[in-house]
């Protein structure tokens, strides 16, 4: 468990794991699918990359597949993230990740969202430590891969522990630990507490990945260098924006990066992402794409109305056209 520099040491159970990037991709629900992965991909061939957080008691009765499939097909390290507050389904689809080539298993313990901590899930397991414990533990026992926990800082300003939660975790089992730095109860407001990070690193053996905030590649450098921690997670930075990961990755690596996309190339990745949704969902995948177009088409002359117009059109032929066509101005 030791870190070198740009690089993340994880034992597994007979399955050792080097990472060669500190740079992660944030599980996105909703978004951090195979063809958004795709596309982070091109840009970011050593980084850690998530699925969609999987309910893994779904995933057991068959539904949620897709979320899996074809993981071992996949280019570079995916790591598969599963919620739940039953062991036994968390320990059958770890088991069925697994084997459908997940580099990793993570564990969420950290999603504020309503229907899913009432019954447990999540930062759920933030109430219920020893149940936490005993999940990361037995999932340990099945799997040969890593186990890793995505968490927050606490359930609630009350019970804030965050240096006890993480030597919790650590003792469980968990062979990496990432942090966004907010309790379940602060959700997105207020600042990512990098300081409280810096607290938890200095004192656990395992790696730590800060997460929170991080937009900038300046962000990325003082995260880091604020907490000690051995990576950083990307979320909401990447929204519309596949390369942030890779651009942060050869910031890290060589103090270089690469050139901002140019018009051209934003309309290309947002074309790209529209017809490779298309061609998984059908027409649907218009609905899907219209978040990622709005994201990605901006922060060039004209983008406002432009956006406008291709959020309006109400069949995946004419915004094809649209881009194309926008695209062919810029020729
Ligand atoms: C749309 C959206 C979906 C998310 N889905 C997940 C998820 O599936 N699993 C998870 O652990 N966190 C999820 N998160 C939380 C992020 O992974 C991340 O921890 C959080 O956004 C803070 O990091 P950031 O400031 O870089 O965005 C989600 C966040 C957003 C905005």
């Amino acid at each position: 468990m030791n870190r070198t520099l740009n690089e993340i040491h994880l034992p597994g159970r007979g399955t050792q794991r080097i990472l060669k990037s500190i740079v992660l991709q944030s599980p996105l629900a909703g978004i951090s699918d195979q063809i958004f992965r795709k596309l982070v991909r091109k840009w970011a061939p050593e980084a850690l990359l998530f699925t969609e957080m999987v309910n893994a008691n779904s995933l057991e009765l068959g539904y949620g597949r897709e979320k899996i499939k074809e993981l071992s097909k996949e280019k570079g390290p995916v790591g598969v993230q599963l919620f739940d507050f039953r062991i036994k389904p968390m320990i059958e689809a770890a088991k069925r990740a697994e084997e459908a080539g997940a580099y990793l298993i993570d564990i969420n313990m950290g999603c504020p969202v309503k229907k899913i901590t009432k019954k447990g899930g999540g930062s759920g397991l933030l109430r219920d430590l020893d149940l936490a414990a005993e999940i990361i533990s037995e999932i340990s026992n099945a799997v040969k891969i890593p186990v890793t926990v995505k968490t927050r800082l606490g359930w609630c300003n009350k019970s804030y522990d965050p240096i006890g939660l993480a030597l919790h975790l650590q003792d469980a089992g968990a062979q990496l630990l990432t942090f966004h730095g907010r309790t379940r109860q602060e959700g997105f407001s207020g600042k990512s507490n990098w300081v409280a990070i810096a607290e938890i690193k200095k004192r656990l053996s395992i790696p730590i990945i800060a997460n929170g905030d991080i937009s900038t590649l300046e962000d990325a450098r003082k995260c880091l260098k604020i907490t000690g921690a051995d990576g950083v997670m990307i979320g909401r930075g990447s929204l519309g924006t596949p390369w942030f990961v890779g651009q942060i990755d050869s910031f890290l690596k060589s103090d270089k990066t690469f050139n901002e996309p140019t018009t051209k190339m934003r309309l290309e990745i947002a074309l790209e992402h529209l017809e490779s949704l298309l061609q998984s969902k059908g027409e649907h995948g218009l609905l899907i794409a219209r978040k990622h177009l709005n994201w990605t088409c901006k922060d060039f002359e004209g983008s406002k109305e432009f956006r406008k117009d291709l959020l309006k059109a109400n069949s995946s032929k004419k915004a094809i056209s649209l881009i194309k066509e926008k695209i062919k101005t810029l020729d």
